[in-house]
């Protein structure tokens, strides 16, 4: 699909550096853009009042109480962000996650703040059990086996009723990262049931067990008790083929988006999930390790934060995500009105 035209000449005759010398031919010659619109910013929601706690993992993002929410929106509607994805932390915890599915919890509450404040802005969930349940995995936990396991099949209805919950309020996208089989099949009748046939489900369809996610776990309290993920998350040395089983799977169950995550560490199956599936609308999650290494090494004044930044979210895009979730998607789009202003 890329391959390069076949050598017409070569040096002296050829040189690409006439390519690159002046400034106006780079220019023209630049194919892959970001846009703030293909950007969607992550936020942390709490209970609380006037609260904007900072996430010491990850220097510039904090913890929001819902109050703090409109002055939010109104920014990311102003730059032109493409949406938020919210994450909610309830006040209490418990073996199934009961606040996920509650109508006056953290996420609902907050979808309608944001869709009061700026009613245009895209607002994704995310649908998980992990930061509802006091275990901290991501579904609901059965001893009964003997060992610890994620039972799949009795998280569905969980996943099912969160997403329900979510779309009631206002949610105009849920987006399921818990990485269950059948999840997608259950949220679209859960959703149809409810009478949200009009919402799309963005699945994390080939979400991998990452290291990279150790900051997030910080910011949302969501971190396992016991164990790990790598009963349920994908093992980053498996056959990337798997990857595409995962999205196609995803996409017979009605998945209308799908999502690949981390982004960095996995560029290569962002390209084969766009050459293989042209027309999915596919997102990538530039998740939160990448964004706090690029932060760190700044703070040392060992690297540039807004080139490192934006060369990361320019590689993304190039790798075939069309929506990109970032940390950076407010700092991106100033950074792309300044440059282009
Ligand atoms: C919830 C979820 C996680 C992230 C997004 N949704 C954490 C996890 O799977 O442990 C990570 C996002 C990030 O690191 O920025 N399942």
């Amino acid at each position: 699909m890329h391959t390069s035209p076949a050598p017409s000449g070569s040096f002296p005759s050829v040189r690409l550096r006439r390519l690159r010398q002046q400034p106006a031919v780079r220019a023209l010659l630049q194919e892959t853009r970001l846009t703030a619109g293909n950007l969607v910013l992550p936020l942390f929601v709490r209970h609380g009042d006037r609260m904007r706690v900072p996430i010491g993992s990850m220097p510039g993002q904090f913890q929001l109480s819902v109050d703090q929410l409109a002055a939010e929106a109104r920014e990311a509607a102003e730059l032109g962000l493409g949406g938020v994805i919210l994450f909610g932390i309830p006040e209490h915890k418990d073996a199934v996650g009961s606040e996920a599915m509650s109508d006056v919890g953290i996420v609902s509450l907050a979808v309608q703040a944001i869709k009061k404040a700026a009613p245009d802005l895209l607002v994704i969930t995310d649908v998980c059990c992990c930061e509802y349940t006091d275990h901290g995995h991501c579904g609901i936990v059965n001893k009964k086996t003997g060992r610890t396991d994620v039972d799949n099949d009795a998280t569905l209805e969980l996943l099912a009723r969160q997403a329900a919950t979510h779309a009631r309020a206002g949610a105009d996208v849920v987006a399921p990262s818990g990485m269950m089989d059948g999840m997608v099949a259950a949220i679209r009748a859960g959703l149809d049931g409810a009478g949200a046939g009009h919402v799309p489900i963005l699945s994390y369809a080939a979400k991998y067990a990452s290291a990279f996610y150790g900051p997030f776990r910080e910011a949302a309290e969501s971190a396992p008790q016991f164990g790990d993920r790598r009963g349920y998350q994908m093992d980053p040395a498996a056959d990337p083929g798997q990857a595409l089983r995962e999205v196609e799977l995803d996409l017979a169950e009605g998945a209308d988006m799908i999502m690949v995550k981390p982004a960095l560490a996995y560029l290569d199956i962002l390209r084969s999930v766009r050459d293989r599936f042209p027309g999915v609308p596919l997102a990538a999650y530039n998740v939160s390790g990448e964004y706090s290494m690029i932060k760190a090494a700044a703070a040392q004044g060992w690297l540039d934060e807004r080139g490192a930044a934006l060369e990361s979210l320019l590689a993304i895009r190039r790798a075939g995500a069309g929506i990109v979730l970032t940390y950076w998607a407010k700092q991106a789009a100033k950074w792309l009105a300044e440059a282009n202003g």
